[in-house]
């Protein structure tokens, strides 16, 4: 075990457990309980896993919820050092409402291999499918950048979607996006299901807009995986935050590159589908003669060049 992909069936069955403690709580208008149920089924899991592992990206703190925490050290001590960005149910308010979108995500990459975001909780992103790699200035007008993944795409920019969350925050970037002929997918909630969308060229050609950082991270790895591009700047949003990270020295001006966000090729992203989406399917409950059962699916991202894997798993509960 000396790479991330090794360690690819030991994270898969650790998002597979999350999904399949919290899935009775799908459609049930509570996401606390789920988010803690998925959170404790998570670290029940990853700490079995051979590695020394770091949360260095965790959730909660922005709102509050159940989570695995920042420098958290996860794993079983043994094996390789690996850094972990983890968001244990993406999309709470989709989960709670049985909405399309929420999936557990995990992200793991060698030790220091993560760009640790501080007190900053929201990031600008940019993602783009891996035909537009290398071709959009990502300081560029909103008209410019789609005209330049248009291009890339040898679509006509009417053709392109562009996922975005459905905030006030994005009132001006709607209209910059409506402006030039582009179609918009909006979303409540959920800009990592957005995002791999858009890397994987299902539903969405580009992600923009302001959601939370450990999204952020997860969808770098992601992003790496599939030889995708993305930018992400730091955007704090409240006032506590804009604060923080003003004390901190946190740039908010520059955007990062992909590369910066993540250094190492050996990434790896995982999603297990919660509810229905574009490229995982959500939890399924049967009974046969051995009892209650839940099949889960999960895709991984891995290594650089565009390595998918989807796992089907059934198992008694
Ligand atoms: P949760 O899983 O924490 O509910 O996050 C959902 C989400 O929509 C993310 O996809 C997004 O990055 C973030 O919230 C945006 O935050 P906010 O809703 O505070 O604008």
């Amino acid at each position: 075990m000396n790479t991330i992909a090794d360690l690819k069936i030991d994270l898969v069955e650790v998002c597979e457990a999350a999904a399949r403690a919290c899935a009775p709580f799908v459609g049930s208008g509570k996401k606390d309980e789920g988010d803690g149920l998925a959170v404790d089924a998570m670290r029940t899991r990853i700490n079995q896993v051979k590695m020394k592992g770091l949360i260095v990206i965790g959730e909660g703190a922005k709102d509050e919820a159940p989570a695995l925490y920042d420098d958290e050290e996860v794993g079983n001590g043994k094996g390789i050092g690996v850094d972990i960005a983890v968001d244990p149910i993406e999309g709470t308010n989709l989960f709670a409402r049985d909405a399309a979108g929420s999936i557990v995500t995990l992200a793991a990459a060698p030790a220091g291999s993560m760009y640790r975001p501080g007190s900053c909780f929201y990031m600008e992103k940019q993602v783009y499918p891996k035909a537009a790699r290398g071709k959009i200035d990502p300081t560029a007008s909103v008209e410019v950048r789609l005209g330049q993944l248009a291009k890339a795409l040898d679509k006509d920019i009417t053709e392109i979607t562009v996922f975005v969350l459905d905030k006030p925050r994005h009132q001006q970037l709607l209209k910059e996006i409506y402006a030039c002929g582009a179609k918009v997918r909006l979303a409540t909630d959920g800009d990592v299901n957005g995002a791999i969308q858009a890397v994987l060229n299902m539903g969405s050609d580009a992600l923009l807009g302001i959601g939370g950082t450990p999204e952020g991270i997860v969808t770098a790895c992601a992003a790496r995986a599939m030889g995708a591009e993305m930018f992400g700047r730091m955007a704090p949003q409240k006032d506590f935050e804009i604060e923080l990270c003003e004390k901190e020295g946190i740039d908010t001006t520059t955007y990062l590159t992909r590369d910066e966000l993540v250094t190492s090729d050996d990434c790896m992203f995982i999603a297990t589908g919660l509810t229905s989406g574009e490229y995982v399917d959500h939890v399924k409950v049967g009974t046969d003669s051995d009892g209650k059962y839940m099949t889960t699916d999960t895709v991984v991202l891995s290594g650089s060049v565009g390595n998918i894997r989807r796992v089907q798993t059934t198992q008694h509960v």
